[in-house]
């Protein structure tokens, strides 16, 4: 069953939540209607309700229609990350945040088995060069979910505060992103710094909950 939750009726921009077992023909996710459900109510989330946090999600019906705008990986990219969603003990130091969202296409549909990486500051501001610390790599689940429990990245010279993104769909091209923190004092002279690139912030009981959409 598809429930209308948003949109403009006279238009293709309704926005509907998934409410049965459709094939994944029939299935039209919109991410800011699933985003708009606490994820630990969704039904068939088993993984994301053992491992993800419960706050609602927060993008308006408006976002997420645009392919995610590229930035680039810098010179800290490092291939062959481990397979994981948690990094909180790269840091144990670190202030935790969990960081999470939706691949979904140019049509808003989800993107499942699309690889994504994440690598990142640590604390202090510093990057492991030499080992994997703060750095993973993950597939999206059947509905283009993609999660990670790590920590609050310290500042560094020149940068607002920042997580590097880098993803591909199955026989896709790679995107490669930034994603920003809001209310940066350093974003107004980060170059790189973009409002469409900024996460959905809010605290919770075990540090900060931030969630973007990606479209690929
Ligand atoms: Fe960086």
């Amino acid at each position: 069953m598809l429930q209308s939750v948003c949109g403009d009726a006279g238009s293709n921009l309704a926005l509907y939540v998934y409410t049965g077992n459709l094939s994944p023909a029939t299935r039209r996710f919109t991410l800011s209607a699933l985003m708009a459900l606490p994820l630990i109510g969704r039904a068939n989330t088993p993984a994301l309700a053992q491992n993800g946090p419960t706050l609602p999600l927060t993008l308006s019906c408006e976002e997420g229609h645009d392919v995610t705008l590229e930035r680039q990986g810098g010179p800290y990219f490092r291939p062959n990350s481990p397979n994981r969603h948690g990094l909180y003990a790269d840091a144990p130091g670190g202030e935790r945040i969990t960081v999470e969202g939706f691949i979904v296409d140019e049509h808003r549909r989800p993107v499942p088995d699309a690889l994504i990486e994440i690598w990142h500051a640590a604390e202090h501001g510093n990057y492991d060069s030499n080992g994997f610390k703060l750095r993973g790599h993950q597939f999206t689940d059947a509905d283009g979910r993609w999660w990670v429990k790590t920590i609050v990245p310290a500042l560094y010279p020149g940068r607002t505060r920042h997580f590097h993104f880098r993803m591909q769909r199955q026989k896709g091209r790679v995107l490669t992103t930034q994603l920003f923190f809001p209310g940066e004092p350093a974003k107004a002279t980060d170059w790189l710094f973009h409002e469409t690139l900024v996460l959905k912030m809010e605290q919770t009981g075990d540090g900060y909950l931030g969630r973007f959409g990606f479209v690929v």
